[in-house]
């Protein structure tokens, strides 16, 4: 043990007398903590504790074959949330449990704030006598829009509710923004039974710095493939398949190519069958079996040594409600028979690259079911109809939810809400509205990575203008997104 802690030492940490680590992990746990941001001043028996619950999430490290004409470069897939349960039936208390995990996990977000240190319960501020100061943090019960331009929002913890006023000058700057379900901190006076809000608080996310890898390697976002569909966009598809395997595109393409290690997969592979009333006079293929064999026998073209990420969407065969599981291995198993393909659940959290002394980057995948929701509801966003889901992205990261209000999509009311986005990515990445966007919210690179599929007669009664074949291609390096066309 002294032999141990002394390796520990000669690394430049302070070791805490509480720490009681196991031998044979020396190694590994050296790495772990010189990778820590901020590095730790003590090296205390929590952080190694971390450590533990940190290996037990690497379910996967691999080193994939290469071929001659691409250059060696190791990759690494580290899943950090997956939802592997299917549905069972649900009653009124999950729904309350879920509530309150949600509500729980929010809170603890937003008690960190400075303005809101001090926070009581609304049960507590109602007893408030004469005018006070307070800060309330709660769920948004209801909101209602006054006359006279000023907002009321019903805000609800566990001990009651309180109505809670807000300005016209404060509506104006973040009133659109306001929806029902989420959870916000109000800083406020409570005089009488209401609370004149002066401030509104979002669990928000703090300034961090970008990421950059050590070497030249890239990831490839794609999603929305629908094959199955009569708009399946094959020619577009096999170019991309050209690209990535170096046959097609500028050298300086054909060197990207060559460098691409990880391709991430945001739902809807296939179009499915009976997903919406008459679809079947918009298939290619009308059996869902085929249309899975079909995607295997496109992906099976992928360079074997590129790691291929899934999820599924709601246009996969699956029940719709999130968290959705990952596919079904018998339904999906051409894919489950790829070496190099990793299924996860929509949503789902994975580390890449954490190669060397880089930590990997954080990507939180959704395939954005929710986004029709929002662009409905929320004024602000509104106008950029299907447009910028860079700008629907920012709304949920300062959220910290992937479906703010009830309905947004639909639920399984889990015991922990799993669209609580309580983990800060590196990168978010979406699909589902069909529309290529690259944007960046603080640290957070916002990626949707549009469609393979043609405008649908669907799509064209609700005026949506897709962009087929344009993906966001990412330097891990640089980190930097660029959109590259395949149409
Ligand atoms: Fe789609
Ligand atoms: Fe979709």
């Amino acid at each position: 043990m002294e032999n141990v802690l002394s390796k520990i030492a000669n690394e430049g940490f302070l070791v805490s007398p509480d720490l009681k680590i196991e031998p044979q992990h020396i190694e590994e746990f050296l790495d772990f903590i010189k990778k820590l941001q901020p590095k730790p001043f003590l090296i205390s028996n929590q952080i190694y504790q971390d450590f533990l619950k940190d290996k037990q999430q690497e379910i996967k490290y691999v080193i994939l074959k290469h071929t001659e004409k691409r250059p060696e470069i190791k990759t690494r897939v580290k899943i950090k949330k997956n939802y592997t349960k299917t549905s069972k039936k649900t009653s009124i208390s999950d729904w309350v449990t879920y509530y309150f995990d949600r509500y729980n996990r929010l809170r603890n977000l937003l008690q960190n704030r400075e303005e809101l240190r001090g926070v009581v319960s609304i049960g507590r501020a109602k007893k408030m006598d004469g005018r006070q100061n307070v800060l309330l943090i709660g769920m948004i019960k209801d909101v209602r829009n006054t006359f006279s331009g000023t907002k009321i929002i019903t805000l609800e913890d566990p001990t009651g509710y309180i109505d809670v006023s807000l300005k016209k000058d404060e509506v104006s700057k973040l009133g659109d923004e306001i929806v029902a379900d989420e959870v916000i901190g109000v800083v406020g006076v409570k005089s009488k039974d209401f609370v004149y809000a002066e401030k509104i608080i979002f669990p928000e996310i703090p300034a961090r710095p970008i990421k950059k890898a050590e070497e030249e390697v890239y990831a490839a976002f794609i999603s929305d493939i629908h094959v199955g569909s009569c708009v399946f966009l094959a020619n577009e598809f096999k170019q991309f398949l050209d690209w990535i395997n170096g046959k097609i595109g500028s050298k300086e393409q054909k060197d990207v190519a060559s460098k691409v290690r990880y391709l991430f997969i945001g739902g809807d592979l296939v179009d499915g069958v009976g997903v919406y009333p008459g679809q079947e006079k918009e298939l290619l293929i009308k059996d869902i079996y085929e249309q899975y064999k079909e995607i295997g026998k496109y992906l099976s073209q992928i360079p074997k040594d590129i790691q291929i990420i899934v999820i599924p969407g709601n246009h996969d065969a699956l029940k719709l409600a999130e968290p959705q599981h990952p596919l079904f291995k018998d339904i999906a198993a051409p894919l489950y028979d790829l070496d190099n393909v990793t299924m996860l659940s929509n949503p789902a959290y994975v580390n890449i690259h954490n190669i060397g002394k880089f930590p990997g980057f954080n990507v939180l995948m959704y395939h954005g079911v929710s986004f029709d929701h929002i662009v409905s509801e929320v004024p602000k966003l509104r106008k950029f109809g299907y447009t910028r889901a860079d700008k629907i992205m920012e709304f949920l990261l300062k959220k910290r939810h992937l479906a703010p209000t009830h309905g947004a999509t639909r639920v399984d009311p889990t015991p922990q809400d799993f669209l609580v986005i309580d983990e800060i990515p590196d990168i978010f990445t979406s699909g589902h509205i069909h529309y290529t966007s690259v944007g960046r919210y603080k640290s957070i690179l916002t990626l949707n990575s549009g469609c393979f599929q043609d405008k649908t007669e669907f799509q064209l009664k609700l005026g949506h203008n897709p962009t087929p074949g344009r993906i966001p291609i990412f330097n891990l390096q640089k980190n930097q997104a660029k959109i590259m066309r395949f149409r």
